[in-house]
């Protein structure tokens, strides 16, 4: 699957974006803001988690998309997923390479994907959140229409600590009715799917 927006492609990962993971993935400042990555991450560790990538898509667990720019479309510059969770939630999550933050690529990619989650997969809630200190993803969220569910404190692996949490979900009326889109007429989708 591949979608588009205006600079981006979004496409699944592929063998030759090890570079991009691992360079991406080794700076601490995009490292800190995620739950599961190892630290240090390793070579080794991009690998690994892109052998996995094509068995989740597979299996309808995880939609993983590399981003790219249109205009340099070999060189992906971040990632963003919908991924079904134990609890049949579905999660947002997404990181993109420092060099590239504040032009408004992450809510532009996101918000494709939500659209993706929410008409083609027939969502009727995408859950997401982010840790407390961490107030561009907080921004990016609140731009996408995301409304906060709770708080938590949420094991950072990075850290090696748990980290104070804010949990977050949009609906897909909410996000119909912000979108001007139908979001009515999708089959009668449950909570995750
Ligand atoms: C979060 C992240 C994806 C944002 O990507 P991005 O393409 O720069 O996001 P956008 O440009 O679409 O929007 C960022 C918004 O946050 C704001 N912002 C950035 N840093 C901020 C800060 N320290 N405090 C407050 N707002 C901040 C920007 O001004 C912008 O808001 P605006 O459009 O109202 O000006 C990127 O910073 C990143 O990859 N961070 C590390 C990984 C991460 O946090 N992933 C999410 C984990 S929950």
């Amino acid at each position: 699957m591949r979608l588009t927006t205006e600079r981006l492609i979004l496409r699944p990962p592929v063998a030759g974006d090890i570079d991009a993971i691992f360079e991406g993935m080794s700076d601490w400042e995009v490292v800190k803001t995620l739950a599961r990555p190892p630290w240090p991450y390793e070579r080794q560790d991009a690998a690994r988690w892109l052998a996995m990538q094509d068995d989740l898509r597979a299996d309808g667990q995880k939609t993983a998309l590399m981003l790219a720019l249109k205009t340099a479309p070999e060189r992906a510059i971040g990632c963003a997923g919908l991924e079904a969770r134990e609890d049949g939630q579905v999660h947002l999550g997404f990181w993109l390479a420092r060099s590239c933050w504040g032009l408004g690529l992450m809510t532009e990619a996101c918000a494709e994907l939500l659209r993706y989650g929410f008409e083609d997969l027939g969502l009727a809630r995408i859950h997401s959140g982010c840790f407390r200190d961490n107030e561009a993803s907080r921004r990016v969220h609140q731009k996408l229409g995301f409304a906060v569910t709770g708080e938590s404190r949420i094991l950072c692996v990075p850290r090696g600590e748990s980290v104070d949490h804010i949990d977050l979900a949009l609906t897909r009326a909410d996000w119909a009715a912000a979108n001007g889109a139908a979001g009515i007429g999708l089959a009668h989708a449950g909570e995750t799917r």
